[in-house]
């Protein structure tokens, strides 16, 4: 994940319908924080995760999450 965006360094909350999703995170996605396949030439690999029931979750995006794509509280914010 340290190639992944970290403009915000900030935990992305979703509310997300059941199905399979692909975290970006090369950064170059003009989907993000979704994979759009942008990522070929960066040697990078999206994160593939699974939603099961319709939930809000919330979504690394400073890249030291040992939980990723999901944030872990190492950032510095505290989850509800
Ligand atoms: S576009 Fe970034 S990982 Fe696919
Ligand atoms: S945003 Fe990365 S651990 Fe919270």
């Amino acid at each position: 994940m340290d190639k992944m965006n970290i403009d915000a360094g900030m935990p992305i909350a979703l509310t997300l319908d059941p199905g399979i999703y692909f975290r970006c995170t090369c950064g170059r996605s003009q989907n993000l924080p979704f994979c759009d396949e942008s990522h070929h030439a960066s040697g990078s690999l999206p994160i593939r995760f699974e939603i099961r029931e319709r939930k809000k979750i919330y979504l690394c995006s400073c890249g030291k999450s040992a939980q990723a794509p999901y944030c872990d509280g190492c950032c510095g914010v505290s989850l509800p």
